[in-house]
């Protein structure tokens, strides 16, 4: 079985790059060793207001550490920070933007949440997410799966028994499926919106949200169809994060054949304004997308 040491060494990856995936992938053992200790919240909250569970500053306090005396790393945007984390003395050059815990709503009911990382050259965090030179994130659910792109298309490993992680699918491509998922309340959301879902209904897409981003992302990936978290009356800006969700996933599906956008354009092409930038997301198969967009522009 090809294990992603294996499997870097067949791309075009740098070593340090190949290092630095490796010991990012590779903390998934720890995190996941942690969440039985981590089960309550951390009475904090995060930048934007939200209270965070312990185990989002456990990953979060953990994988900076972990970085920061990599040496790889110059700078570190994290959902959990209110600024970039830098590290000036570092010998390398990359920039890691990161969402440490992902679904952590899900955490206490122990349904999959998972850890997002996005890798850039040249040391900025804030860059457009076209520009990524890897997206990866860790699924923990009855498996822990990586799924990563460097820019030659999607892969998905699974952590075996001996703590590897071995190939579990190549070139992985998004069907064109109609499951559908929408976070937000249905009576805010915007005209558009509202259209796309009865769109959905219509030709047939059943239903799936959990609650996490990244697992209802890797259902997509593997099935088709949409995750959707749109504007909302007195929201325009929708929930999630530009640079630490929909950067990372969105290149991603872009490897795989799908498309991101916020409803009227390609995310991937948007410079972020600031590390907290929030945006509407629709991610998933390509028609889907063309076909939301559609909705937004009628009603514009
Ligand atoms: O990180 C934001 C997030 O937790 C996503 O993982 C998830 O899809 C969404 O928010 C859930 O939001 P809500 O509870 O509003 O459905
Ligand atoms: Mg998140």
């Amino acid at each position: 079985m090809k294990t992603l040491r294996q499997y870097l060494d067949e791309t075009a990856c740098e070593e340090p790059l190949k290092d630095l995936i490796e010991l990012i992938a590779y903390q998934s053992i720890p995190i996941r060793d942690a969440f039985i200790d981590n089960q309550s919240y951390a009475g904090t909250e995060n930048t934007y207001g939200e209270e965070q569970a312990a185990l989002d500053k456990w990953a979060d306090d953990h994988i900076i550490s972990v970085l920061g005396k990599s040496g790889f790393v110059k700078a570190i945007a994290s959902e959990e920070q209110a600024d970039i984390v830098r590290f000036p003395d570092a010998f390398g050059d990359y920039a890691v933007v990161m969402d440490p815990l992902d679904g952590s709503s899900l955490i206490q009911v122990n349904l999959a949440v998972g850890t997002i990382v996005g890798i850039y050259r040249g040391g900025d965090a804030l860059q457009k997410g076209e520009d990524l030179a890897v997206a990866m994130y860790m699924l923990y659910g009855p498996m822990t799966v990586l799924t990563i792109t460097v820019g030659g298309g999607v892969y998905t490993f699974a952590l075996d028994s001996d703590g590897i992680f071995v190939l579990l699918k190549e070139n992985v491509r998004i069907p064109e499926g109609t499951l559908f998922g929408s976070g937000g309340i249905r009576n805010e959301w915007l005209p558009g919106h509202h259209d796309f879902i009865s769109l959905c209904e219509q030709k047939g897409g059943k239903l799936r949200y959990s609650g996490s981003f990244v697992a209802d992302f890797h259902q997509i990936l593997t099935y088709g169809g949409i995750y959707c978290y749109p504007a909302a009356r007195g929201k325009p800006e929708g929930k999630l994060r530009l640079v630490f969700e929909a950067n990372p996933i969105g290149f991603i599906a872009k490897q795989a054949g799908g498309a991101i956008s916020d409803g009227t354009q390609d995310l991937l092409t948007v410079l972020p304004e600031k590390p907290d930038h929030r945006t509407p997301i629709y991610v998933g198969s390509k028609s889907l997308i063309d076909a939301a967009e559609s909705c937004m522009k009628e009603h514009n």
